[in-house]
């Protein structure tokens, strides 16, 4: 070889390398087999502990005293310190430990955690020091790589379940399932079906009452297995990228669910009207008819907030366009709903149109400005979508995101309201793989992450998420003191924080109806509580009282959008029923406007806490059970709103059959009569055993969806409005379910503010706090005095006390003095089993006794 073969050759191998480098993603992968089978060499870290095993490097820090994380590297070199999903805040925090160490094991323990790593074989454990286990692998299969997978495997109790995951179909508990985290644009998807839109690879785990949770931040394609390679056993790994695995520590549920929002941020608080009703369908146009469905909502008094545009308003789909024919004065159309309080939600997919030298704003900036995903040889990768051939932004930049969210300035200047990102896992049509090829190149050029060149497998599952987040932060650079509203389809775990979600294209089935509960209290334990399901269904055309049931169950969730597809019978309220369908549907939304004070103040506390809007039973009542088991298991189709309204959906809702719903120990109210509930614990299971749970049981009407108040509640509701833009005119009414035993704790709050800006965050909101005593004689209810500088809608309170069985005095007193202030006329209502009291409210503070 002479020497200049030899240096072409060297040149070759030497550009093979680097760019495997680049591409390869995050580093520290290997080629070949490692298995970490013992530990070689360990060191202490001031916030933890260094492993060797081998030629592989582990990492275990502690970041709080309840939350720990565990880097690997294969090849020696830990992985790159970056994350799309934690926040920069929590990934570089930590913690001080104390080393321990034996013979057989290294580890340390913090003030709440004890982290043991047995030598031979290497296997981690982590307990509390309650003699919980929270997590520990499973020693005959140490961490093993093959190329640049890995799979790791920890024991599963028989009595551990796992929740979480994202919006995957199927039963609530994960236990006896696998999965697989690859964003799919998932058309139709059914109870079975896997992956479909979101890759949130992070679940909890639920043990006699104590919990973790579990995140594995790895974007490339995951896959989790509970139970079934090894029944009492789970797996998690990945086909590239880093092993690098959290563990947040409870024990309640409450509190992984509050470190989780630590870790990967909190949902926002979103404007006040995307929690009222909003109407949708794929082929509103032309603009008469958007027109039409806003005045009928209207005249056939259903309460609404939002109307949606699908990708019928663009001209031949091109995103950021208008169809002048089909809607010739779009932003007179715009401005004419909003003076009917209709909000305007428009869509604008990722696709780009291919168009050069058309005029085409997108395209002809995102070339300018370099913007598009490029093929390996540096040309622009073109896919067919809704426009045709379309380029599609590189989100993994900065620059380009920032670019991405200018192109929303004309929609805002004409009055939309909020935008919708589809189709961004990414979709892409004619192709087996439904989406871009796996070698595509993004650049990631991204403020605290290593500048290089990814390929499309790294990127893949956290593409929509950068999509919606250039959405997002773009509308808060363009209107920085309004709360955007963002729905995106396709996101990764921390991706709340961008975009509220819904569950893609279900189907008009009941079976459909019944899977909203699962996904959403899964999603909403995985950070995205703003999550909502297309009501009615959207493949297809619901039955009459399938709709009205959906639209029943939807008003107590989280986003309540009726949306269907194109070709499908009409599906709005007044549509596909009989009369009584549509007093039914109407009555429910009613209700939900009615509940908005408290939707509202739960919205707000999911802001703050991270705690979702709609909760599984076992998040609230870890304790509620008394053979400690979740009280979701099974079929159940029950779930929370917030902490008091139990929503007992049958788990079954095309079947005729009565069924039972287990109520979390404690007594429950039935919300529509306001009797306290009668419970049964005399159930005979088939095997002989006594149920020992107290249990309600339904007679199923379409009429009554079933809904029960914890006893101990105290419920803000207000006057019927039209929509949010409504000032409601009368009291705030606090519903107030009194515990049954004398003394016991009882308590509510409301929240409120302007509904659109962050003037809260000056201060501006009213918060009010309430309480309630049982005592020999009566009740008594206590309210705070309001906190914030913001003043509310009502000038008087309306207390209403449930359970009642005839009538009582009343007489309001001052919260600060116990001074009397006068006596109130009372209400008796037999049919509601309620006592009501009106009595002036200047935020001051008061203080109602009831006498019975
Ligand atoms: C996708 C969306 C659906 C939308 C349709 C047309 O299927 O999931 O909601 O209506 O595209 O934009």
């Amino acid at each position: 070889m002479t020497g200049r073969v030899l240096f072409a050759v060297l040149a070759v191998l030497f550009s093979a390398a680097t760019s495997q480098a680049q591409t390869s993603g995050q580093p520290a992968q290997t080629t070949g087999f490692v298995r970490l089978d013992r530990v070689t060499a360990s060191r202490p870290l001031p916030n933890g502990l260094e492993l060797r095993s081998g030629s592989a490097v582990v990492q275990i820090t502690a970041l709080r005293d309840d939350v720990v994380r565990m880097r690997v590297g294969p090849a020696g070199d830990l992985p790159e310190d970056a994350s799309w999903a934690v926040l920069a805040a929590a990934r570089t925090s930590s913690a001080s430990v104390t080393p321990d160490s034996s013979d057989t094991s290294v580890g340390f323990h913090t003030a709440k955690l004890r982290v043991t790593v047995q030598k031979e074989p290497f296997a981690l454990t982590v307990t509390d020091f309650d003699g919980h286990t929270l997590l520990t692998q499973l020693p005959s299969r140490p961490i093993e790589y093959n190329g640049a997978s890995f799979r790791a495997y920890f024991r599963s109790p028989d009595d551990e379940h796992y929740f979480g995951l994202g919006d995957k179909p199927g039963p609530i508990d994960r236990r006896n399932e696998s999965f697989t985290d690859w964003n799919t644009d998932a058309f139709g998807w059914q109870e079975s079906t896997d992956p479909i839109y979101k890759s949130i690879p992070y679940f909890i785990t639920f043990r006699r009452g104590v919990s973790a949770g579990v995140f594995l931040d790895n974007t490339w394609r995951a896959s989790f297995d509970f139970n079934k390679e090894y029944r009492d056993a789970f797996s998690i790994g990945s086909e590239g990228g880093a092993l690098d695995l959290y563990v947040l520590y409870g024990p309640s549920p409450q509190a992984v669910v509050r470190d989780w929002a630590w870790l990967t941020g909190k949902t926002p608080l979103p404007p006040l009207w995307s929690l009222g009703f909003q109407q949708s369908r794929y082929s509103y146009y032309p603009e008469s008819e958007v027109r039409r469905i806003a005045s009928r909502l209207r005249s056939e008094k259903i309460p609404a907030d939002v109307l949606w545009l699908d990708i019928d308003y663009q001209l031949k789909n091109r995103p950021f366009t208008v169809d002048p024919e089909r809607f010739p004065h779009f932003e007179q159309m715009i401005q004419d709903l909003k003076a009917e309080h209709f909000k305007t939600v428009v869509i604008t997919d990722l696709h780009i149109a291919d168009l050069p030298n058309s005029g085409y704003k997108p395209y002809d900036e995102g070339v300018a400005g370099d913007h598009f995903v490029k093929n390996p040889d540096g040309s622009t990768y073109v896919g067919i979508v809704w426009p045709g051939k379309a380029v599609f932004p590189d989100f993994t930049r900065k620059v380009s995101r920032d670019w991405w969210g200018t192109l929303y300035a004309n929609f805002l200047q004409e009055g939309v309201a909020g935008f919708w990102n589809d189709m961004n896992e990414p979709a892409v049509f004619q192709v087996a793989s439904k989406t871009m090829p796996d070698d595509v190149q993004h650049r990631i050029e991204e403020p605290g992450f290593k500048t290089r060149v990814a390929s499309h497998l790294e990127v893949h599952n956290f593409f929509g998420m950068q999509n919606s987040r250039g959405t997002f932060e773009g509308l808060l650079r363009l209107l920085p003191n309004t709360r955007p509203f963002v729905m995106t389809r396709a996101s990764y775990a921390g991706g709340q924080r961008y975009a509220a979600t819904w569950t893609g294209d279900n189907s008009s089935t009941w079976n459909h109806l019944r899977q909203t509960v699962p996904q959403l209290l899964n999603l909403g334990l995985s950070g995205f509580s703003m999550s909502g399901a297309d009501v009615g269904g959207f493949a297809g055309s619901p039955q009459p009282e399938l709709l009205t049931r959906w639209l029943e169950v939807a008003a107590f969730q989280p986003i309540d959008r009726d949306h269907t597809a194109m070709g499908t019978y009409p599906q709005e309220p007044w549509e596909n029923g009989t009369a009584e369908d549509l007093n039914l549907r109407r009555h429910y939304i009613e209700e939900r406007y009615h509940l908005l004070p408290y939707l509202y103040t739960t919205a707000e506390e999911m802001s703050r806490t991270g705690s979702p809007i709609m909760r599984p039973l076992f998040l609230e009542y870890p304790d509620g059970a008394v053979d400690k088991q979740p009280l979701d298991l099974a079929d159940s189709g029950a779930f929370l709103l917030g902490h008091d309204l139990l929503i007992a959906q049958s788990p079954f809702p095309d079947e005729l059959d009565d069924y039972s719903v287990a109520l979390p120990l404690g007594a429950w109210y039935d919300y529509w009569t306001g009797l306290e509930v009668a419970t049964d614990t005399n159930r005979i299971n088939v095997d002989n055993t006594q149920v020992r749970q107290p249990e309600v049981h339904i007679h199923p009407s379409l009429q009554t969806l079933p809904v029960f108040a914890r006893a101990g509640a105290i419920i803000p509701e207000q006057p019927l409005v039209q929509s949010t833009d409504e000032k409601p005119q009368g009291p705030l009414t606090l519903r107030v379910y009194p515990p049954a035993v004398v003394g016991a704790p009882c308590s509510g709050s409301v929240y409120l503010d302007d509904g659109v800006t962050y003037d809260f965050q000056k201060g501006q909101f009213t918060r009010v706090a309430f309480t309630c005593t049982v005592t020999a004689g009566g009740l008594t209810v206590t309210i705070q005095p309001r906190q914030g500088s913001f003043t509310p809608w009502w000038s008087a309170l309306a207390v209403q006390v449930y359970g009642a069985s005839k009538p009582a005095s009343a007489a309001a007193s001052s919260a600060l003095d116990g001074s009397a202030i006068r006596t109130l006329q009372t209400n008796y209502d037999a049919a509601q089993h309620s006592i009501a009291a009106i009595v002036p409210d200047d935020g001051k503070g008061l203080r109602v006794n009831f006498t019975y």
